[in-house]
Protein backbone atom coordinates (compact mmCIF):
# COMPACT_ATOMS: atom_id res chain seq x y z
CA UNK A 1 0.00 0.00 0.00
CA UNK A 2 1.47 3.21 -1.33
CA UNK A 3 1.89 6.55 1.89
CA UNK A 4 -0.73 8.08 0.31
CA UNK A 5 -3.24 5.42 0.38
CA UNK A 6 -2.24 4.57 4.26
CA UNK A 7 -3.01 8.25 5.14
CA UNK A 8 -6.40 8.38 3.73
CA UNK A 9 -7.41 4.87 5.64
CA UNK A 10 -6.34 7.10 8.70
CA UNK A 11 -2.57 5.28 9.65
CA UNK A 12 -0.97 6.30 12.70
CA UNK A 13 2.65 6.50 12.14
CA UNK A 14 4.29 5.20 15.46
CA UNK A 15 7.91 6.34 15.96
CA UNK A 16 9.98 4.91 18.53
CA UNK A 17 12.45 7.08 19.89
CA UNK A 18 15.80 5.05 20.62
CA UNK A 19 16.89 8.13 23.60
CA UNK A 20 15.16 10.40 25.47
CA UNK A 21 17.04 12.76 24.00
CA UNK A 22 18.02 12.11 19.97
CA UNK A 23 17.95 15.12 18.14
CA UNK A 24 19.11 13.80 14.86
CA UNK A 25 17.09 11.19 15.37
CA UNK A 26 13.81 12.81 15.65
CA UNK A 27 15.08 15.15 12.82
CA UNK A 28 15.39 12.89 10.69
CA UNK A 29 11.81 10.85 11.04
CA UNK A 30 10.30 14.44 11.05
CA UNK A 31 11.90 15.48 8.00
CA UNK A 32 10.69 12.05 6.68
CA UNK A 33 7.28 12.19 7.54
CA UNK A 34 7.06 15.96 6.50
CA UNK A 35 8.15 15.26 3.07
CA UNK A 36 5.45 12.92 3.11
CA UNK A 37 2.78 15.16 4.12
CA UNK A 38 2.33 13.11 7.21
CA UNK A 39 0.20 15.72 9.06
CA UNK A 40 1.41 15.94 13.26
CA UNK A 41 -2.30 14.22 14.16
CA UNK A 42 -1.31 11.25 12.53
CA UNK A 43 1.92 10.72 14.21
CA UNK A 44 2.69 9.02 17.80
CA UNK A 45 6.14 9.69 19.20
CA UNK A 46 7.20 7.02 21.33
CA UNK A 47 9.92 7.16 24.42
CA UNK A 48 12.48 4.94 25.22
CA UNK A 49 10.51 3.02 27.92
CA UNK A 50 7.23 4.22 27.30
CA UNK A 51 3.40 2.03 27.62
CA UNK A 52 0.44 2.11 27.03
CA UNK A 53 -2.37 2.51 24.33
CA UNK A 54 -0.38 4.51 21.64
CA UNK A 55 0.44 0.38 20.10
CA UNK A 56 -3.05 -0.05 20.26
CA UNK A 57 -3.57 1.96 17.19
CA UNK A 58 -1.92 -0.35 15.16
CA UNK A 59 0.48 1.43 13.16
CA UNK A 60 1.53 1.61 9.91
CA UNK A 61 5.24 1.49 8.88
CA UNK A 62 6.91 4.91 8.26
CA UNK A 63 6.19 5.73 4.50
CA UNK A 64 9.46 6.82 2.02
CA UNK A 65 9.49 9.86 0.79
CA UNK A 66 9.74 9.61 -2.99
CA UNK A 67 11.63 11.22 -5.69
CA UNK A 68 11.69 14.60 -5.96
CA UNK A 69 9.75 15.08 -2.78
CA UNK A 70 9.57 18.49 -1.50
CA UNK A 71 12.38 20.42 0.62
CA UNK A 72 11.96 20.94 4.48
CA UNK A 73 12.05 24.22 5.91
CA UNK A 74 13.33 24.99 8.94
CA UNK A 75 14.87 28.07 10.71
CA UNK A 76 18.37 28.16 12.30
CA UNK A 77 16.43 29.68 15.56
CA UNK A 78 13.81 26.16 15.47
CA UNK A 79 16.69 24.03 15.20
CA UNK A 80 18.42 25.07 18.16
CA UNK A 81 15.66 25.48 20.18
CA UNK A 82 14.30 22.25 19.21
CA UNK A 83 17.22 20.82 20.20
CA UNK A 84 17.32 22.06 23.33
CA UNK A 85 13.60 21.49 23.98
CA UNK A 86 14.26 17.68 22.85
CA UNK A 87 15.94 17.14 26.30
CA UNK A 88 12.90 18.15 28.32
CA UNK A 89 10.75 15.22 30.17
CA UNK A 90 7.69 16.47 29.35
CA UNK A 91 6.19 13.10 26.72
CA UNK A 92 4.67 15.62 24.17
CA UNK A 93 7.64 17.60 23.58
CA UNK A 94 8.20 15.56 20.00
CA UNK A 95 4.97 16.45 19.19
CA UNK A 96 4.81 19.75 19.91
CA UNK A 97 8.21 19.97 17.76
CA UNK A 98 6.94 18.22 14.96
CA UNK A 99 3.33 20.82 14.49
CA UNK A 100 5.83 23.15 14.68
CA UNK A 101 8.07 22.16 11.65
CA UNK A 102 4.99 21.43 10.36
CA UNK A 103 3.22 25.12 10.65
CA UNK A 104 6.91 26.54 9.71
CA UNK A 105 6.75 25.02 6.22
CA UNK A 106 4.01 27.46 5.26
CA UNK A 107 4.90 30.16 8.03
CA UNK A 108 8.24 30.87 7.96
CA UNK A 109 7.94 33.88 10.59
CA UNK A 110 5.97 31.43 13.15
CA UNK A 111 9.04 31.85 15.68
CA UNK A 112 8.80 35.92 16.07
CA UNK A 113 5.05 35.37 17.29
CA UNK A 114 5.77 35.26 20.68
CA UNK A 115 2.38 35.61 21.64
CA UNK A 116 1.68 31.66 19.58
CA UNK A 117 0.57 29.02 22.17
CA UNK A 118 3.40 26.75 20.43
CA UNK A 119 5.88 29.36 20.81
CA UNK A 120 5.36 29.75 24.02
CA UNK A 121 5.37 26.14 24.78
CA UNK A 122 8.75 25.87 23.31
CA UNK A 123 10.23 29.07 24.93
CA UNK A 124 9.44 27.05 28.44
CA UNK A 125 10.66 23.90 27.70
CA UNK A 126 14.23 25.30 26.08
CA UNK A 127 14.53 27.82 29.53
CA UNK A 128 13.69 24.89 32.05
CA UNK A 129 16.52 22.79 30.44
CA UNK A 130 18.98 25.61 30.13
CA UNK A 131 18.27 26.05 34.11
CA UNK A 132 18.44 22.31 34.67
CA UNK A 133 22.07 22.18 32.56
CA UNK A 134 23.04 25.29 34.37
CA UNK A 135 21.76 23.63 37.86
CA UNK A 136 23.85 20.20 37.84
CA UNK A 137 27.03 22.37 36.21
CA UNK A 138 26.92 23.99 39.59
CA UNK A 139 25.98 22.11 42.19
CA UNK A 140 27.00 18.28 40.99
CA UNK A 141 29.08 17.71 43.99
CA UNK A 142 31.78 14.66 43.56
CA UNK A 143 32.82 12.13 46.55
CA UNK A 144 36.17 10.20 46.43
CA UNK A 145 36.43 6.61 46.49
CA UNK A 146 38.99 4.20 45.81
CA UNK A 147 38.59 3.07 42.61
CA UNK A 148 40.66 -0.01 40.37
CA UNK A 149 44.48 -0.39 41.27
CA UNK A 150 43.97 2.51 44.39
CA UNK A 151 43.84 4.93 41.95
CA UNK A 152 41.15 8.02 42.76
CA UNK A 153 37.38 7.84 41.08
CA UNK A 154 35.22 10.66 42.08
CA UNK A 155 31.49 10.11 41.92
CA UNK A 156 28.74 12.20 42.16
CA UNK A 157 24.70 12.00 42.57
CA UNK A 158 22.81 13.88 40.83
CA UNK A 159 18.59 14.37 39.94
CA UNK A 160 18.30 15.71 36.89
CA UNK A 161 14.63 17.22 35.84
CA UNK A 162 14.78 16.59 32.39
CA UNK A 163 17.28 14.55 30.12
CA UNK A 164 20.36 16.74 30.28
CA UNK A 165 23.03 14.10 31.54
CA UNK A 166 24.26 13.43 27.33
CA UNK A 167 24.37 17.13 26.57
CA UNK A 168 26.12 18.59 29.58
CA UNK A 169 28.58 15.62 29.46
CA UNK A 170 30.69 17.62 27.87
CA UNK A 171 31.19 20.30 30.11
CA UNK A 172 32.20 17.70 32.64
CA UNK A 173 35.08 16.64 30.83
CA UNK A 174 36.50 19.77 29.79
CA UNK A 175 36.31 20.84 33.49
CA UNK A 176 37.69 17.47 34.87
CA UNK A 177 39.40 15.90 32.70
CA UNK A 178 42.44 15.07 34.74
CA UNK A 179 39.84 13.18 37.58
CA UNK A 180 38.50 9.75 36.82
CA UNK A 181 34.61 10.41 37.55
CA UNK A 182 31.53 8.80 37.04
CA UNK A 183 28.30 11.03 37.23
CA UNK A 184 24.95 8.67 38.13
CA UNK A 185 21.77 9.65 38.04
CA UNK A 186 18.02 8.38 38.07
CA UNK A 187 18.23 8.26 34.21
CA UNK A 188 21.42 7.53 33.01
CA UNK A 189 24.91 7.41 34.53
CA UNK A 190 28.56 8.80 32.49
CA UNK A 191 32.08 7.37 33.01
CA UNK A 192 35.09 9.21 32.23
CA UNK A 193 38.19 7.44 33.09
CA UNK A 194 40.44 10.57 31.78
CA UNK A 195 40.42 9.53 27.96
CA UNK A 196 37.40 7.89 27.46
CA UNK A 197 33.30 8.86 27.99
CA UNK A 198 31.17 6.04 28.59
CA UNK A 199 27.63 5.91 29.27
CA UNK A 200 26.18 3.53 31.48
CA UNK A 201 22.80 2.93 33.28
CA UNK A 202 20.68 4.52 35.36
CA UNK A 203 21.48 4.60 39.16
CA UNK A 204 20.15 4.49 42.24
CA UNK A 205 21.46 6.93 44.71
CA UNK A 206 23.00 4.36 47.21
CA UNK A 207 24.80 3.35 44.54
CA UNK A 208 26.82 6.63 45.25
CA UNK A 209 29.17 7.55 48.57
CA UNK A 210 27.32 9.69 50.99
CA UNK A 211 30.40 11.45 52.08
CA UNK A 212 34.00 11.59 51.71
CA UNK A 213 37.31 12.72 53.86
CA UNK A 214 37.23 16.07 51.39
CA UNK A 215 33.26 17.20 52.43
CA UNK A 216 34.72 19.34 55.26
CA UNK A 217 37.23 21.05 53.37
CA UNK A 218 34.65 21.90 50.63
CA UNK A 219 31.90 22.75 53.69
CA UNK A 220 35.33 25.02 55.45
CA UNK A 221 35.56 26.54 51.59
CA UNK A 222 32.03 27.61 50.75
CA UNK A 223 31.71 28.92 54.19
CA UNK A 224 34.91 31.33 53.54
CA UNK A 225 33.62 32.32 50.04
CA UNK A 226 30.02 33.29 51.65
CA UNK A 227 29.52 36.95 51.90
CA UNK A 228 27.18 37.98 54.31
CA UNK A 229 26.87 41.62 53.11
CA UNK A 230 25.51 40.19 49.50
CA UNK A 231 22.69 37.56 51.29
CA UNK A 232 19.49 37.79 49.96
CA UNK A 233 17.35 34.62 50.90
CA UNK A 234 14.90 35.04 48.37
CA UNK A 235 17.38 35.06 45.23
CA UNK A 236 19.54 32.49 47.23
CA UNK A 237 16.88 30.18 47.21
CA UNK A 238 15.50 30.87 43.59
CA UNK A 239 19.41 30.30 42.56
CA UNK A 240 20.12 27.30 44.81
CA UNK A 241 16.39 25.82 45.50
CA UNK A 242 15.87 23.72 48.44
CA UNK A 243 15.93 20.33 46.27
CA UNK A 244 19.41 20.39 45.49
CA UNK A 245 20.63 20.51 49.13
CA UNK A 246 20.42 16.99 49.99
CA UNK A 247 23.00 16.18 47.61
CA UNK A 248 25.27 19.14 48.61
CA UNK A 249 27.88 18.75 51.90
CA UNK A 250 28.02 22.28 52.04
CA UNK A 251 24.02 23.28 51.78
CA UNK A 252 24.13 22.21 55.53
CA UNK A 253 25.93 25.53 56.76
CA UNK A 254 23.32 27.76 55.36
CA UNK A 255 20.51 28.00 58.15
CA UNK A 256 24.00 29.09 60.33
CA UNK A 257 25.27 31.32 57.85
CA UNK A 258 21.75 33.04 57.22
CA UNK A 259 21.68 33.25 60.72
CA UNK A 260 25.21 34.63 61.16
CA UNK A 261 24.55 37.11 58.26
CA UNK A 262 20.83 38.84 59.46
CA UNK A 263 23.16 39.32 62.87
CA UNK A 264 25.01 41.41 61.08
CA UNK A 265 22.89 42.94 59.42
CA UNK A 266 20.77 43.86 62.73
CA UNK A 267 23.94 45.09 64.14
CA UNK A 268 24.65 47.37 61.40
CA UNK A 269 21.41 49.08 61.97
CA UNK A 270 21.97 49.10 65.28
CA UNK A 271 24.82 50.59 65.28
CA UNK A 272 23.52 52.93 62.43
CA UNK A 273 21.29 54.62 65.17
CA UNK A 274 18.07 53.06 64.20
CA UNK A 275 15.66 50.81 65.36
CA UNK A 276 17.18 47.66 67.74
CA UNK A 277 16.49 44.23 65.81
CA UNK A 278 15.71 41.58 67.42
CA UNK A 279 18.04 39.41 68.92
CA UNK A 280 18.60 35.90 68.66
CA UNK A 281 16.00 33.80 70.51
CA UNK A 282 17.43 30.98 71.74
CA UNK A 283 20.98 29.71 73.32
CA UNK A 284 21.27 27.38 70.52
CA UNK A 285 20.30 29.88 68.00
CA UNK A 286 23.63 31.79 68.91
CA UNK A 287 25.33 28.65 68.81
CA UNK A 288 24.29 27.73 65.42
CA UNK A 289 24.75 31.93 64.44
CA UNK A 290 28.43 31.91 65.75
CA UNK A 291 28.90 28.72 63.72
CA UNK A 292 28.58 30.71 60.69
CA UNK A 293 29.95 34.38 61.55
CA UNK A 294 32.43 35.98 59.26
CA UNK A 295 31.77 39.19 60.66
CA UNK A 296 35.16 40.01 61.70
CA UNK A 297 38.72 38.46 59.73
CA UNK A 298 39.03 35.55 63.18
CA UNK A 299 35.76 33.88 61.74
CA UNK A 300 37.55 33.72 58.18
CA UNK A 301 40.18 31.82 59.75
CA UNK A 302 37.78 28.90 59.79
CA UNK A 303 38.46 28.06 63.08
CA UNK A 304 35.05 26.13 64.87
CA UNK A 305 33.20 28.43 66.81
CA UNK A 306 32.74 27.94 70.57
CA UNK A 307 29.81 28.44 72.26
CA UNK A 308 29.08 29.32 75.50
CA UNK A 309 28.07 26.74 78.22
CA UNK A 310 25.91 26.31 80.92
CA UNK A 311 22.38 26.64 82.78
CA UNK A 312 20.16 29.51 81.14
CA UNK A 313 19.46 31.36 84.20
CA UNK A 314 22.52 30.56 86.28
CA UNK A 315 23.01 33.99 88.89
CA UNK A 316 26.98 33.69 87.64
CA UNK A 317 28.50 34.35 83.90
CA UNK A 318 32.37 34.09 83.65
CA UNK A 319 33.51 35.36 80.28
CA UNK A 320 37.11 34.57 79.20
CA UNK A 321 38.63 36.06 76.00
CA UNK A 322 38.36 33.89 73.07
CA UNK A 323 38.99 29.89 72.66
CA UNK A 324 42.31 28.45 72.70
CA UNK A 325 43.77 25.64 70.36
CA UNK A 326 42.28 23.21 72.89
CA UNK A 327 38.79 24.51 73.33
CA UNK A 328 38.47 24.87 69.31
CA UNK A 329 39.40 21.48 69.15
CA UNK A 330 37.41 19.85 71.64
CA UNK A 331 34.46 22.58 71.01
CA UNK A 332 34.22 23.77 75.12
CA UNK A 333 35.05 26.96 76.74
CA UNK A 334 38.05 26.54 79.46
CA UNK A 335 39.17 23.04 78.92
CA UNK A 336 42.85 23.70 78.38
CA UNK A 337 45.52 24.42 80.48
CA UNK A 338 43.90 28.14 81.43
CA UNK A 339 40.80 25.93 82.06
CA UNK A 340 42.46 23.78 84.43
CA UNK A 341 44.04 26.83 85.95
CA UNK A 342 40.58 28.67 86.54
CA UNK A 343 38.96 24.69 87.69
CA UNK A 344 40.94 24.98 90.65
CA UNK A 345 40.82 28.27 92.09
CA UNK A 346 36.93 28.22 91.39
CA UNK A 347 36.67 25.33 93.62
CA UNK A 348 39.24 26.87 95.82
CA UNK A 349 36.46 29.82 96.07
CA UNK A 350 33.82 27.42 96.83
CA UNK A 351 32.07 28.77 93.17
CA UNK A 352 30.46 25.59 91.34
CA UNK A 353 31.30 26.14 87.56
CA UNK A 354 28.57 23.61 86.53
CA UNK A 355 26.31 26.12 87.65
CA UNK A 356 27.95 29.04 85.79
CA UNK A 357 27.38 30.03 82.50
CA UNK A 358 30.67 30.08 81.06
CA UNK A 359 31.47 31.74 77.52
CA UNK A 360 33.99 34.06 76.21
CA UNK A 361 33.95 37.67 74.75
CA UNK A 362 35.26 36.19 70.95
CA UNK A 363 33.89 33.35 69.34
CA UNK A 364 36.61 32.05 67.61
CA UNK A 365 40.51 31.10 68.25
CA UNK A 366 42.06 33.67 67.15
CA UNK A 367 46.07 32.51 66.20
CA UNK A 368 49.00 32.29 63.60
CA UNK A 369 50.59 29.38 62.49
CA UNK A 370 54.01 28.89 63.75
CA UNK A 371 56.10 25.91 62.45
CA UNK A 372 53.24 23.14 63.01
CA UNK A 373 51.57 24.93 65.92
CA UNK A 374 48.98 27.29 65.81
CA UNK A 375 49.72 30.29 68.29
CA UNK A 376 47.15 32.36 70.37
CA UNK A 377 46.76 36.23 69.45
CA UNK A 378 44.85 38.59 71.20
CA UNK A 379 41.92 39.86 69.49
CA UNK A 380 42.02 43.37 68.59
CA UNK A 381 39.18 45.96 70.05
CA UNK A 382 37.61 46.15 66.49
CA UNK A 383 37.22 42.02 66.89
CA UNK A 384 35.66 41.90 70.45
CA UNK A 385 33.42 44.85 69.93
CA UNK A 386 31.88 43.17 66.72
CA UNK A 387 31.82 40.05 68.53
CA UNK A 388 29.72 42.12 71.48
CA UNK A 389 26.44 40.74 69.52
CA UNK A 390 26.60 37.12 70.28
CA UNK A 391 27.99 38.06 73.84
CA UNK A 392 25.10 40.98 74.94
CA UNK A 393 22.67 38.21 73.25
CA UNK A 394 24.01 35.36 75.17
CA UNK A 395 23.69 37.75 78.56
CA UNK A 396 20.32 38.91 77.46
CA UNK A 397 19.48 35.03 77.41
CA UNK A 398 21.11 33.93 80.75
CA UNK A 399 19.84 36.76 82.65
CA UNK A 400 23.31 36.48 84.93
CA UNK A 401 23.14 38.75 88.69
CA UNK A 402 26.52 38.48 88.34
CA UNK A 403 29.09 38.74 85.12
CA UNK A 404 32.88 38.08 85.83
CA UNK A 405 35.09 39.02 83.20
CA UNK A 406 38.70 36.90 83.11
CA UNK A 407 41.12 39.84 81.58
CA UNK A 408 40.57 42.76 79.66
CA UNK A 409 39.46 41.49 75.96
CA UNK A 410 36.45 40.07 78.35
CA UNK A 411 35.71 42.98 80.15
CA UNK A 412 35.60 44.97 76.50
CA UNK A 413 33.26 42.38 75.57
CA UNK A 414 30.67 43.71 78.30
CA UNK A 415 31.52 47.19 78.69
CA UNK A 416 32.41 47.97 75.00
CA UNK A 417 34.99 50.49 75.97
CA UNK A 418 38.43 49.13 77.61
CA UNK A 419 39.36 48.76 81.74
CA UNK A 420 42.67 48.49 83.37
CA UNK A 421 42.38 45.60 85.79
CA UNK A 422 44.35 47.03 88.11
CA UNK A 423 42.25 50.24 88.46
CA UNK A 424 38.66 47.50 88.36
CA UNK A 425 39.04 44.90 90.27
CA UNK A 426 37.96 43.88 93.66
CA UNK A 427 34.59 46.29 92.98
CA UNK A 428 31.58 45.84 91.05
CA UNK A 429 30.55 48.03 88.15
CA UNK A 430 27.49 48.48 87.56
CA UNK A 431 25.51 47.52 84.62
CA UNK A 432 22.44 48.82 82.47
CA UNK A 433 20.20 45.55 82.87
CA UNK A 434 20.45 45.76 87.06
CA UNK A 435 23.33 43.05 87.09
CA UNK A 436 27.01 43.86 88.48
CA UNK A 437 30.59 43.28 86.56
CA UNK A 438 33.83 42.32 88.25
CA UNK A 439 36.57 42.29 86.50
CA UNK A 440 39.61 40.23 87.19
CA UNK A 441 42.85 39.05 85.57
CA UNK A 442 42.96 35.68 82.82
CA UNK A 443 44.28 32.69 84.00
CA UNK A 444 46.30 33.28 81.26
CA UNK A 445 48.02 35.82 82.30
CA UNK A 446 49.04 33.54 85.71
CA UNK A 447 50.39 30.89 83.49
CA UNK A 448 52.94 33.10 81.50
CA UNK A 449 54.51 34.27 85.33
CA UNK A 450 56.04 32.84 87.32
CA UNK A 451 58.11 32.71 91.23
CA UNK A 452 57.03 35.45 93.21
CA UNK A 453 55.00 37.44 90.54
CA UNK A 454 53.15 34.23 89.66
CA UNK A 455 52.24 33.66 93.70
CA UNK A 456 51.38 37.45 93.90
CA UNK A 457 49.08 37.44 90.86
CA UNK A 458 47.52 34.03 92.29
CA UNK A 459 46.68 35.53 95.74
CA UNK A 460 45.18 38.90 93.93
CA UNK A 461 43.09 36.11 91.51
CA UNK A 462 42.12 33.66 94.50
CA UNK A 463 40.80 36.68 96.65
CA UNK A 464 39.03 38.55 93.34
CA UNK A 465 36.88 35.20 93.13
CA UNK A 466 36.38 34.98 96.96
CA UNK A 467 34.81 38.27 97.25
CA UNK A 468 32.59 37.04 93.59
CA UNK A 469 31.76 34.08 95.43
CA UNK A 470 30.51 36.79 98.74
CA UNK A 471 28.86 38.90 96.60
CA UNK A 472 27.01 35.87 94.85
CA UNK A 473 25.75 34.63 98.19
CA UNK A 474 24.57 38.22 99.20
CA UNK A 475 22.73 38.26 95.83
CA UNK A 476 21.04 34.82 96.35
CA UNK A 477 19.52 35.91 99.60
CA UNK A 478 17.56 38.26 97.88
N1 LIG B 1 41.08 31.27 77.29
C1 LIG B 1 39.90 31.89 77.17
O1 LIG B 1 39.80 33.10 77.30
N2 LIG B 1 38.82 31.17 76.92
C2 LIG B 1 38.85 29.87 76.80
O2 LIG B 1 37.81 29.27 76.54
C3 LIG B 1 40.10 29.23 76.92
C4 LIG B 1 41.21 29.95 77.16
Amino acid sequence: MSAAQQLRRGAIYAVSLPQADDFAFWRDRARQLLQCDVPPDRVAWVEPGATGSLFSHGRARLPVPGEGARQVRASKAFLQAAKSAICHSDPERFALLYRLLWRLQSAPRIMEDCADPDIRRLDELTRSVRRDIHKMRAFVRFRCVEGEEGVEHYVAWFEPEHHILRTNAGFFVRRFTNMRWSILTPRGSIHWDGEVLREGPPARKGDAPQGDAAEDLWRRYYASIFNPARLKVGAMLSEMPRKYWKNMPEAELIPSLVAGAQAREARMVETGGARFAERPATLEDIASGIAGCRNCPIGALETRAVAGEGPQGAPLMIVGEQPGDQEELAGHPFVGPAGQLLDGHLWQAGIDRSSAYVTNAVKHFKYTMRGKRRLHQNPAAKEIDTCRWWLEGERALVRPKLVLALGASAARGILGRTVSIASTRGAPIPLDDGSELWVTAHPSYLLRLDGEARDEQERLFASDLAAVQARLAELAQG
